[in-house]
């Protein structure tokens, strides 16, 4: 299926079912997005599909197809929006990327 993400277009092999979290981590290796809970909980995993929050670790992969997905490194092409610079925590970078598009101000 073809995905598009940060602005490029990726073909991929997957399972329909498979968690787009996980495409996007292990299949196409952007790991600014991350794991935590698992259970659309927490929000770590959380990336924009058509400019609206998603909790990848539980949207399936094919309900992506066709959509524009945002994560954290496609905010900016040279990593300078300032949600970017601090995303080395779990929970940091779920808060800035759900929160990207509101900045300033962001609160976590
Ligand atoms: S990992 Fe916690 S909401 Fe997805």
């Amino acid at each position: 299926m073809e995905l598009h993400v940060n602005n490029a277009t990726y073909e991929v092999d997957v399972e329909p079912e498979m968690p787009l979290l996980w495409v996007i981590r292990d299949i196409l290796n952007l790991k600014g997005t991350k794991f935590a809970c698992g259970i659309a909980q927490c929000g770590a995993c959380t990336v924009h599909i058509d400019g609206e929050p998603v909790r990848s670790c539980s949207y399936p992969v094919s309900a992506a197809e066709g959509k524009l997905i945002t994560t954290i490194e496609g905010l900016s092409e040279n990593a300078s929006h300032p949600v970017q610079h601090g995303s080395n925590t779990r929970y940091h970078s779920a808060v800035t990327v759900s929160q990207a598009r509101s900045w300033p101000p962001y609160r976590c």
